[in-house]
């Protein structure tokens, strides 16, 4: 069963309380929180503040996904903020060990997102030392998107590199992620799914995290 983590970015803000207890009582793995600079990507979402606010709320792990510059010298303050997991961008880290391990030294899993056109070759040298991948399956910065299908051949790539290996690191596919597609993105070797606008664009956001879960 894939692990099933909404994404906020697509969540009601004026009533963020109740989505968060939506997510509580639905039977979701991880709260999936995306942070945009203006700068990595070409918009700007919610920080800090915001992610504080939900931590006290959800009982859920805080899957933060850092579309940001120098992501590096936030993240004792993401940290404070609540993330369970911090994922930066691999085209965003020039000392990219050197950023996961500090992600790891503050307790946290750390996780590597690969934009649309970069390769899994590159993670090569890194993929020993993370605890996840985040493939990008939409250009990141905005959610309702639709999925890029050559992502599929990236997951199998990546899947069978891990499997080689004998490492435990997780996929997690975030873009474009439908009750249509689900199947075949866990079929390629996906742990995890990420979901903005299927869930909260749905009549009953619950259900559908309940069939994503048994895709
Ligand atoms: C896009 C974000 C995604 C986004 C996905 O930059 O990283 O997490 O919320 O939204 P959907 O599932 O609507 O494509
Ligand atoms: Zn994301």
């Amino acid at each position: 069963m894939p692990l099933i983590a909404p994404s906020f970015l697509a969540a009601d803000f004026l009533n963020l309380e109740r989505e968060t207890r939506m997510v509580n009582e639905s039977e979701a793995d991880w709260l999936h929180l995306d942070v945009m600079d203006g700068l990595f990507v070409p918009n700007i979402s919610f920080g800090l503040p915001v992610i504080e606010q939900i931590r006290k709320a959800t009982q859920k792990v805080c899957d933060v996904h850092l579309m940001i510059m120098n992501p590096g010298q936030y993240a004792e303050a993401f940290k404070a903020a609540g993330a369970d997991v911090l994922t930066v961008h691999m085209e965003a880290c020039t000392h990219l060990h050197r950023n996961i391990e500090q992600i790891r030294s503050l307790g946290m899993q750390a996780g590597v997102a690969l934009n649309p056109h970069t390769p899994v070759s590159t993670l090569h040298d890194i993929l020993h030392d993370i605890d996840l991948v985040c493939l990008m399956s939409v250009n990141p910065g905005f959610g309702g998107q639709k999925f890029i299908p050559h992502t599929l051949h990236k997951i199998r790539e990546l899947r069978q590199l891990i499997n080689e290996r004998g490492l435990n690191v997780k996929i997690e596919i975030d873009g474009g992620v439908t009750l249509d597609n689900a199947a075949s993105i866990v079929e390629a070797g996906a742990d995890v799914l990420v979901a903005g606008n299927t869930v909260f664009r749905a009549q009953d956001p619950k259900a559908v995290i309940a069939q994503l879960k048994r895709i």
